[in-house]
């Protein structure tokens, strides 16, 4: 997940001439059909969004404890102490798995669980090592398939303390240490491993803006240098894979990217399609270029040269890869992990050097939304389908139709009452994944999707104020009971349907998701009365929810008055 900057509001007259030919008024239409057989359905989760149990059976600290335990960093000051306690309930979440006939499920191995100091040569925690051994195995008799990341943002504090975490090229040898620990421990039973996800963020947000941990602020240095060293350790990882274990376990080495699709504003003006294709290489293209091509895209290179070039430095900000680095890192994708939620409109902009030297002004360009996109979350996010499937086009034909798994996509819910009746949820899912199919007919290699995220979770610096799960989360519960959301059945009859069959069968899912969830509203509403009448707050949360709940209905038929 992310968030946005610089992003300006503005009305925008965009004439559907301007599509590509595949879309020719094709932009709302919606598709019937199915996804070829054995195409994957899953749900996904991280650890430190979902564990808890921080400082448990010997797991180390990692950058988010220390950066959430921060007042001041996280909304509402919160933390992921105990967040889903998912470290003791995942027998109870495999289950929900099950019930919603999941294919896979995408998950993270915490690096200081299992290494608590980081270095392998320091210490190995065996319960850390036991807890997904458990977790794994749970699964697989569950036939459901493990896709692990190795890295989703917990890095252990003290590589950060003592050595500046992903600034410092020695991070890459911890980092594959930790990874062919893991292939040692777990390769003969996954067969999907993800380096990192989103190293986007992991730069921009750790190093750049430091809204995320380590919370670090380098402005126009740190990203390149974090990201540079991040795709170093990716490639090592690969390797490591390539010749130590890919003869015996028979499995594929990915990375998991997450971009905004960047659409020109004016498709007939060239500087605007100049700007958005420069808005998808600084994002998506940063980090596949080398992964596929060797080095970064060609525009990076120039607009970072310049940029560097006019504050007189004798060098460019951006790293360079050597020739020998180069061939390394090339090809170093077994499959791409992408991750995908939202669309920007994009226009040229020569930013006035007064801003200062930083990522975002090194782009030249302008983010731009329409108004009328929803945007039932989080701030950043709106619903635009058509942009996913023309990012998954873009990902074929830039980087030569490579096997794809949807990693992430998915909307969150920002009203702080409970409503299990998603009904926004149940559109966007629709919709996105209506706008993948098309892809694949299109021609697009995706061989599977993943919903972010199965349960509500700690979400980053929002804290628990954003909630992106299938099923809620009860947080206030010492428990944290989990219940379904609308969207939950929903995305259960596009599983078993492998796709959208019919017009009519597809339009009763709704009227049975919608009939499901006013039994889970109830549930919800009873069960603080019923299980501990103790706090006052439990009793005015359901009074508070039922009038959210009549709220949100009247705002549902104003809107679905609007759709039709
Ligand atoms: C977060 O913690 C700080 C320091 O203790 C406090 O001043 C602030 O009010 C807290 N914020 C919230 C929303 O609780
Ligand atoms: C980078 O890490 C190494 C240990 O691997 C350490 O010796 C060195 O001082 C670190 N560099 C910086 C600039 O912190």
């Amino acid at each position: 997940m992310q968030r946005w900057y610089h992003v300006v509001t503005l009305v925008l007259l965009v004439s559907a001439s301007e599509d590509f030919d595949w879309t020719k008024n094709q932009r709302t239409s919606f598709y019937y059909g199915t996804f070829p057989p054995g195409f994957s359905w899953g749900a996904g989760s991280s650890a430190y969004q979902t564990e808890g149990a921080w400082n448990i059976d010997g797991k180390g600290l990692s950058i988010w404890d220390a950066f959430a335990h921060k007042k001041g960093t996280i909304s509402s000051n919160a933390t992921g102490d105990s967040s889903c306690e998912g470290y003791y309930k995942f027998k109870d979440d495999v289950g929900l798995m099950k019930d919603m006939k999941l294919n896979h499920y995408r998950f993270s191995i915490s690096w200081p669980r299992i290494l608590p100091n980081g270095l392998k040569n320091e210490q190995i925690n065996e319960k850390g090592l036991k807890y997904y051994d458990d977790l794994i195995n749970m699964l697989l008799e569950n036939k459901i398939t493990p896709i692990v990341t190795l890295y989703h943002w917990d890095l252990p504090q003290l590589l950060q303390e003592r050595y500046g975490g992903w600034q410092n090229s020695s991070m890459i040898n911890y980092f594959n240490d930790f990874a062919n620990l893991c292939f040692e421990k777990f390769g003969n039973k996954v067969k999907y491993w993800i380096t990192f996800n989103n190293p986007w963020s992991i730069a921009v947000e750790g190093y750049e803006t430091g809204e995320h941990a380590p919370g670090l602020k380098l402005r126009g240095i740190g990203a390149y240098k974090a990201a540079h060293n991040i795709i170093k350790a990716h490639a090592k990882v690969w390797h490591t894979y390539d010749t130590q274990w890919r003869s015996k376990q028979k499995g594929m080495v990915g990375i998991s990217l997450t971009a905004d699709w960047g659409e020109p504003v004016d498709s007939t003006n060239q500087r605007d399609i100049e700007a958005a294709d420069r808005y998808m290489q600084f994002s998506l293209g940063w980090f596949a270029s080398p992964v596929f091509y060797g080095d970064y895209p060609q525009v990076m290179k120039e607009y970072i040269g310049r940029k560097s070039g006019q504050q007189g430095l004798g060098l460019s900000r951006l790293p360079v890869f050597t020739p020998q680095e180069k061939s390394y890192v090339k090809g170093t994708c077994d499959f791409l992990g992408v991750g995908h939620f939202t669309t920007r409109y994009v226009t040229q902009r020569n930013q006035p050097s007064t801003l200062g030297d930083s990522y975002f002004t090194d782009r030249d360009l302008a983010e731009l939304v329409d108004p009328v996109w929803p945007d039932p979350g989080s701030e950043w996010l709106y619903a635009v389908p058509w942009g996913f499937r023309r990012m998954l086009n873009f990902i074929k034909s830039q980087y030569g139709n490579p096997m794809v798994y949807v990693t992430e996509n998915g909307v969150s819910e920002k009203i702080m009452c409970t409503d299990l009746c998603d009904h926004w949820r149940i559109h966007y899912y629709k919709d996105y994944i209506n706008e993948m199919l098309k892809a694949v007919k299109d021609g697009v290699n995706v061989k599977g999707y993943t919903a972010w995220s199965l349960l509500d979770n700690f979400e980053w610096d929002e804290g628990y104020s954003e909630r992106f799960g299938l099923f809620y989360v009860d947080f206030s519960s010492k428990n944290k009971p989990r219940y379904p959301k609308a969207s939950v059945q929903y995305y259960k009859r596009i599983i078993s349907s492998n796709g959208f069959p019919n017009q009519r069968e597809v339009e009763s899912w709704k009227r049975k998701s919608k009939e499901m969830c006013s039994t889970s509203n109830q549930l919800l509403a009873a069960d603080p009365l019923i299980g501990h009448m103790e706090l006052v707050t439990e009793i005015v949360v359901p009074t508070v929810c039922t009038l959210c709940i009549l709220l949100s209905a009247v705002l549902l038929m104003f809107l679905l008055r609007r759709r039709f």
